[in-house]
């Protein structure tokens, strides 16, 4: 039987709609559907199924998280943006899913403001990539393809 391509989910929150337009010396000049467009690409190459979600809204984020749960989403790409250090629902919500998730900022955030240095994500996320730009991305989807090799999809509890 042909396997089923693995599915990911690449989610962002609150302004990453505005890249290229918020802060280009940090964030750089790509568009958040050049950033689309670059994963889909690398998709493409390596043989996984992609879905894009991005919202500003805090419980928007919660109830994407928790229907990946009902689409047996096998990985989450998750850039929580602001909501990284200050949202207990949402870091509930990927801990409630059991779905392995890969915290990523565009930024470096251990070099920037203290309000920045909390995260409630990294304690419930599988890897954290930071300061890589866009490609960051593209490293949290390898992380998430290695560790399908490690055997640790599928048996999540939600399939
Ligand atoms: C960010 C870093 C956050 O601190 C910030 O609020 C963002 C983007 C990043 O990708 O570098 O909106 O998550």
């Amino acid at each position: 039987m042909k396997q089923e391509k693995r599915k990911f989910l690449i989610l962002n929150g609150p302004n990453i709609n505005f890249l290229g337009i918020r802060e280009p010396d940090i964030y750089g000049r790509k568009t958040y559907q050049d950033l689309i467009q670059m994963i889909e690409e690398y998709a493409e190459k390596v043989g996984v199924d992609v879905s894009f979600y991005q919202s500003n809204h805090e419980g928007d984020l919660v109830d994407i998280i928790q229907k990946a749960y009902y689409d047996c989403v096998d990985g989450i790409v998750f850039n929580p943006a602001a909501y990284t250090h200050t949202s207990v629902a949402i870091a509930d919500a990927v801990k409630a899913t059991g779905i392995p998730t890969v915290e990523v900022h565009i930024s470096d955030v251990s070099k920037r403001e203290d309000f920045r240095q909390i995260s409630y994500l990294r304690p419930v996320a599988k890897k954290t990539v930071m300061g890589q730009g866009l490609s960051g991305y593209l490293t949290a989807m390898d992380f998430l393809i290695s560790l399908a090799g490690e055997g640790e999809h599928k048996d999540a509890g939600h399939h």
